[in-house]
């Protein structure tokens, strides 16, 4: 990708991260080796969510397929923060890209704890907030209403010693005002789209199918959302905004861009096909080219 990017003063050598929680870069090194840092397809690579304790996700089943995309019941899974710290961290930081590390907690006092300790880390760039994630129901306050919103960054933002973004969620009934409402009170960038409340009944339909009763829905079912959402979103801020939601090619990565997107993330179509971000970049550096070629 020729151009670099900057994202709240860190220069990024182009704009495609993956969605949090959608790409293991730890087991993918495992597997690939050395291979895996001399063609690392993100320019930046956030983290799996990380909450204060531990947590064992939610109980299985945790996915079902729909159409065009899938709805997800994970849970947050993460060895807390003190594991993260100790096992994920220092393997995460060799990446050849800055480390975005994503955090969630169920006060904000969680989060503000969360927030310090992962500030105090030189191999940390960014720090993202999940307040979105459908899967607990923290995400739903904290990420869906403007005021929530603010009251955190109220508390977190003077701990923070790292750019902030917030991951907005799509289930707010103006996702716009929460992203005016982070600007307004210290966020550094927004991240959105998370994705979509749902969810599936099991064969025989008297009962959810998913463990956790119901889901987010992601994946290009929810590509036309989530462009509406980060243009309205784009034009509410001055902030950078990381826009994500069913990107599966280089078009689609260049329609983000178009509606106001600073950065983009790949996020379930590196679960159908591990190498996607890697072909998403060569097309949109095609693309770009070409209508560089145009002017
Ligand atoms: O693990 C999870 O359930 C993550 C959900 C999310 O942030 O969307």
């Amino acid at each position: 990708m020729d151009g670099s990017v900057d994202l709240c003063g860190v220069e990024l050598g182009g704009p495609i991260l993956n969605g949090s929680g959608t790409f293991d870069a730890i087991a993918a090194r495992r597997v690939f080796g050395a291979a895996l840092d001399r063609e690392f397809p993100f320019d930046a690579f956030v983290s799996k969510t990380i909450t204060l304790e531990p947590r064992a996700g939610n109980p299985p089943p945790r996915l079902w397929e729909t159409a065009a995309g899938m709805l997800n019941s994970i849970g947050l899974p993460n060895r807390g923060l003190a594991g993260f710290l100790e096992s994920d961290l220092p393997q995460l930081a060799s990446l050849p890209v800055p480390l975005i590390v994503s955090v969630m907690g169920f006060s904000a006092r969680e989060v503000a704890e969360l927030v310090g300790a992962v500030s105090e880390r030189a191999e940390v760039s960014l720090i993202e907030l999940n307040v979105s994630c459908p899967n607990v129901e923290t995400g739903l306050v904290m990420g869906a209403d403007p005021t929530e919103t603010a009251a955190l960054l109220d508390v977190v933002r003077p701990l923070a010693g790292k750019p902030l973004i917030v991951k907005l969620s799509p289930n707010a009934s103006a996702p716009e005002d929460v992203a005016r409402a982070a600007e307004a009170h210290g966020a550094d960038a927004v991240s959105l789209i998370n994705t979509l409340k749902g969810t599936a009944l099991a064969p025989g339909r008297n009962r959810p199918w998913l463990g956790g009763q119901g889901g987010g829905l992601s994946g290009p079912a929810v590509r036309p959302v989530a462009l509406a959402q980060v243009a309205a979103v784009s034009a509410a801020i001055e902030l950078p905004v990381i826009g994500m939601g069913g990107i599966t090619s280089g078009a689609h990565a260049a329609d983000f861009l178009s509606a106001g997107a600073r950065c983009i993330a790949i996020g379930t179509e590196s679960f159908r096909d591990p190498a996607a971000a890697g072909r998403v970049r060569a097309d949109l550096a095609a693309i770009i080219r070409k209508e560089r070629e145009e002017i």
